[in-house]
């Protein structure tokens, strides 16, 4: 197993175009079922993540080939409807792949999802809508049976989930008849699902308010979709750069997608200039960062839950004392742990921590043991003075395209051995 060797205290320099959005192809490739005829997935990303979801798609019959970075997916011959417990676990995603095999097959069987280990994760507000929608959900022995054509309906959902929005819509679209999905998430990454669906013929409206109207019975056809820039990579990015100093533009990502991260930089004392598609910062690296009074993470378009432990980590060496509350999730501070080994002083009370700035921190063996959290450890260790060992790279290259390539490319010594 190959770990990642970095040298902190170098400033990262230059430009970067962003890699496309994880949480958006997962569900456009799992929206792939909706139709017979080929998808053309454009900047997608290279990630364990998305091999585990074109792992389900062979398995469930579809074709999937890479031509570089683009990824053509034809569904026309699937015909499977179980999803082995092997495949569900692989990945949290797995679980968006119910709503469109019982609307394509009237019948799904799968297990309960894998994923990154940020405490309980249910999946009953995706149960409760597909039963909103007119299937039949049955939970016994560790698997999920849903069986019944969708036949559209209200879906009214208690907490504005992403996953369960996506798995909705997506379920929505193959159903006969009209959906309303209420209190629905708000995410770019669903936006651009709506835009995707309506490519292929689908009548959706209403992605990035908090309603949701989907026409029902339209016939699907193929299409073709360019991922948007991913904004927790952008995100990762920017927080290297804070910690570390220098001076960057990241290019193919949205601003308005990261506008509450680009504000606590500010406030913490780097220059941020945006345009359409790119974010330049700057981070002199004689000045200290300054601490804000208080992080608290929200759905969009709050702070991201998913920006957290990267920016906790630029805080870790700010002036002063940073207060974060972590909302989303019960147990999101697996990058504590680390950054402590590397000199941070931070004190965690259940989903709360006060992140007390220290002058500098020092390189050490470290371990990822969730996704961002990875991201938070490479971000503290550019930052750090002396060499870091981070190793649990699985986690990492769920979501991040070589992450190693993208900070060496701005000047980092990261190397993976
Ligand atoms: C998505 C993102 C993930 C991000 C999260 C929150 C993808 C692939 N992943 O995950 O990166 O951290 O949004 O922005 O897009 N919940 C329930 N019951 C459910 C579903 C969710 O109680 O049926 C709870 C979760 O436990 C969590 C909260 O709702 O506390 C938010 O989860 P959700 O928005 O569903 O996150 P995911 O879709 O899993």
């Amino acid at each position: 197993m190959s770990v990642m060797y970095i040298e902190g205290g170098v400033p990262l320099e230059g430009a970067w175009r962003v890699q496309g959005a994880k949480n958006s192809v997962l569900p456009i490739l799992a929206g792939c079922l909706l139709t017979k005829e080929p998808v053309t997935i454009s900047n997608c990303p290279r990630l364990s993540d998305v091999d585990a979801a074109v792992d389900i798609l062979h398995h469930l019959g579809a074709t999937c080939v890479w031509e570089g970075e683009t990824l053509v997916v034809d569904a026309a011959g699937a015909n499977h409807t179980c999803i082995d417990q092997g495949r569900m676990r692989a990945m949290r995603s797995s679980i968006m792949f119910l709503g469109p095999l019982v609307a394509r097959m009237g019948k799904a069987k799968v297990s309960y999802p894998g994923g990154c280990e940020l405490g309980p994760r249910p999946i009953d507000l995706h149960l409760e809508a597909l039963t909103a929608l007119g299937c039949q959900v049955h939970e016994g022995q560790g698997e999920i049976l849903c069986q019944g054509r969708p036949r559209g309906g209200v879906i009214h959902l208690r907490f504005p989930s992403v996953g369960a929005t996506e798995n909705a819509m997506l379920c929505g679209v193959g159903a006969e008849g009209d959906t309303t999905i209420l209190n629905a998430a708000r995410e770019p990454e669903i936006v651009q699902l709506q835009q995707f669906l309506n490519t292929l013929g689908a009548k959706v409206t209403g992605a990035g308010g908090s309603v949701i109207t989907i026409r029902g019975g339209c016939t699907l056809h193929g299409g073709q979709v360019s991922i948007i820039g991913d904004r927790i990579v952008a995100a990762t990015l920017l927080a290297g750069v804070a910690a570390a100093g220098g001076e960057v533009q990241v290019d193919g990502v949205d601003w308005r997608h990261l506008s509450t991260v680009l504000q606590l930089l500010e406030q913490a004392g780097c220059q941020v200039r945006s345009g359409v598609d790119h974010i330049w910062l700057r981070r002199d690296r004689g000045a200290p960062l300054r601490a804000v009074p208080s992080i608290a993470t929200a759905p969009y378009p709050g702070f991201p839950t998913d920006a957290q432990a990267p920016i906790m980590a630029v805080f870790a060496t700010a002036r002063g004392t940073t207060f974060f509350r972590e909302t989303m999730f019960s147990n999101r501070f697996g990058h504590v742990a680390g950054l402590h080994k590397m000199g941070a002083d931070i004190t965690i009370h259940g989903t709360t921590a006060w992140v007390r700035g220290v002058r500098r921190l020092h390189g050490a063996s470290v371990t990822a043991t969730d996704l961002r959290g990875g991201g938070a450890l490479a971000v503290a260790a550019l930052a750090a003075e002396g060499q870091t060992v981070l190793d649990g790279l699985e986690h990492i290259d769920r979501g991040y395209e070589r992450l190693e390539k993208m900070f060496g490319h701005l000047g980092a010594k990261m190397e993976r051995r």
